[in-house]
């Protein structure tokens, strides 16, 4: 459980999320990236950054997917815990509820894209953020591929974490890149 002492419990209380978030859905804090590279711009013309590591597999696993015929796009790289803080206020001011906002976004301190290791994947003519994308092509290679270059499926049907399938976020890790 979060103490009221720590940094992101004003964050957490002034947004309306519950004080056990991290505990109930067996969720732990990331650690915003210190270092970030450019990863260029992503499928809708916006600069995306990730932590130098991700960026490397990203660029060696997207080229090679390339070599099969298949396009690897980005849709969102890091995002600070101000960033996902923001999406957050965002859709409580659209209406929703921080429980049905919760399913499909982490609470600003636990996104993995804080870390700049979480990678949300796209390709040309898939609707973006969509459960669609795992009959694309593209998820397919991914799926056959991506651990090779250290890229893992974070939020798979029925997740522990109780949050929404997403066959769109990777993250990267380290120890399964088989080609460092
Ligand atoms: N959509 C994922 C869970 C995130 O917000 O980090
Ligand atoms: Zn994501």
């Amino acid at each position: 459980m979060m103490t009221a002492d720590h940094p992101l419990a004003l964050l957490h209380t002034e947004l309306g999320i519950p004080t056990d978030y991290g505990y109930r859905h067996g969720l732990v804090v990331q650690e915003e990236a210190r270092l970030l590279v450019p990863l260029g711009l992503d499928c809708l013309g916006r600069d995306q950054f990730a932590e130098p590591a991700t960026a490397a597999a990203w660029r060696t696993m997207q080229a090679a997917a390339l070599t099969d015929g298949i396009v690897l796009q980005l849709v969102s790289a890091f995002r600070s815990v101000a960033y996902q803080a923001g999406l957050i206020r965002r859709k409580l001011d659209q209406g929703l509820s921080m429980e049905a906002i919760l399913a499909v976004s982490a609470a600003p301190g636990y996104s993995e894209h804080h870390t700049g290791c979480a990678l949300d994947i796209t390709a040309p003519g898939e609707a973006v953020l969509e459960e669609t994308f795992e009959l694309s092509a593209a998820f397919s290679w991914l799926i056959g591929h991506a651990h090779g270059y250290g890229f893992a499926m974070s939020y798979p049907r029925g997740n522990p974490a109780g949050i929404a399938y997403e066959p769109w976020h990777w993250c990267y890790h380290a120890s399964a890149n088989s080609r460092i």
